[in-house]
């Protein structure tokens, strides 16, 4: 059977961006009963840069389960757990460690871009920067082979699949080459912030979180960056890179016209006015809050009824992790008698 593993950062509630980059897939993909599937909340890679702060790291431990929950991520079909009560990760990452250069991570894409977003300067935490690595260990230890993520994540998966490769060409074949799988279209990929920047990102202030009140989404849409050469009703207007036109690329169907705006049959009629004139962002901007409610109510109302069961939740992420825990100590037992360190099984410490 094939076996998916992803996780994120507790870090902040999760929003729109992850919905539609990552957990509206991840809820088809454990559905389809095909897979075995692991969610990891990476409260450790959190840590690597956040060691300042953990109690912004444990509190958003159980706000990440909730949105989980609420997205649809169901306890009995896929195994969610807390990374850092798996100690064999830590384990793996030791190893795994002698098998990758300093030269090798200092190249890394997605390392290198997170060090200048944090102006980490010379003084970057070697957790930090290692993080690929433990990254690696992660997804190896459920022997996952499917490892669904943003772009941005494209190339740890390819640090894990040169470890996976090395080691298993150093030792014995015991690991699994895992396939980042990415979200289908591009605006899934990457959902621009409501002020129109290159990403929803907590850090930049311009997200629509999964746990926002009907009236915040309202306001949030009402606010939003639309095209700046747009000024009035009549003037012709671009729907290319306007944020209010890739939401509504990236969520609404058919029958929401029919719903909210019956004036028009598809988000293709709707455009051509908008380029065509005589359209006005209000018009647009109320008919996306509509989309958006619609798609986001059930979500919050689930969410809210979990938030009055914490020890539930708290219940779920133990077993998850103990579950997890299982799984990953039979991985990092081959791994140790792959490279001869399992010593005290069997007695090829002492035979010569
Ligand atoms: N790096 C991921 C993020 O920032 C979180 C993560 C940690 C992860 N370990 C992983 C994702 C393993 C996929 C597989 O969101």
């Amino acid at each position: 059977m094939d076996t998916i593993l992803t996780g994120d950062r507790p870090t902040g509630k999760l929003h729109l961006g992850h919905y539609v980059g990552s957990l509206k897939r991840r809820v088809e993909l454990q559905n389809s009963g095909k897979y075995q599937t692991y969610i990891m909340i990476a409260d450790a890679q959190a840590l690597t840069d956040n060691a300042d702060d953990i109690n912004k790291v444990r509190n958003n431990i159980s706000e990440v389960a909730l949105d989980y929950l609420a997205c649809g991520l169901d306890p009995q079909k896929s195994t969610i757990f807390i990374q850092s009560q798996i100690p064999e990760l830590c384990e793996l990452t030791f190893y795994y460690m002698n098998l990758v250069t300093v030269a090798r991570l200092q190249r890394n894409p997605t390392v290198k871009n997170e060090i200048q977003l944090r102006k980490f300067n010379q003084s970057i935490p070697t957790g930090f920067f290692t993080y690929p690595i433990s990254q690696a260990a992660d997804i190896t230890a459920f022997k996952a082979n499917i490892v669904p993520v943003g772009e941005d994540q494209l190339p740890m998966i390819e640090q894990a699949r040169e470890i996976v490769r090395s080691f298993n060409n150093l030792y014995k074949e015991v690991l699994i080459e895992p396939k980042a799988v990415l979200p289908e279209n591009s605006i899934c990929s990457r959902l621009p912030g409501l002020d129109g920047a290159a990403k929803m990102s907590k850090s930049l202030g311009n997200c629509i979180f999964l746990s926002d009140s009907s009236a915040d989404i309202k306001k949030k849409v009402q606010s939003m960056f639309t095209d700046p050469t747009h000024l009035r009703v009549e003037d012709p207007g671009h729907t290319e890179n306007n944020p209010v036109f890739i939401y509504l690329d990236a969520f609404c169907k058919n029958e929401h016209f029919a719903a909210f705006l019956p004036a028009y049959q598809n988000l293709d009629e709707l455009k051509a006015h908008y380029q065509r004139g005589g359209l006005g962002d209000g018009t647009v901007k109320k008919f996306l809050n509509e989309v958006l409610q619609n798609e986001l109510k059930p979500i919050r109302e689930k969410r809210e009824l979990l938030s009055n069961d914490l020890p539930y939740i708290f219940d779920m992420l133990k077993q998850g992790s103990e579950q997890a825990r299982e799984t990953a100590a039979k991985t990092l037992d081959e791994v140790k008698t792959a490279m001869g360190i399992n010593y005290f099984k069997g007695n090829s410490l002492i035979t010569k």
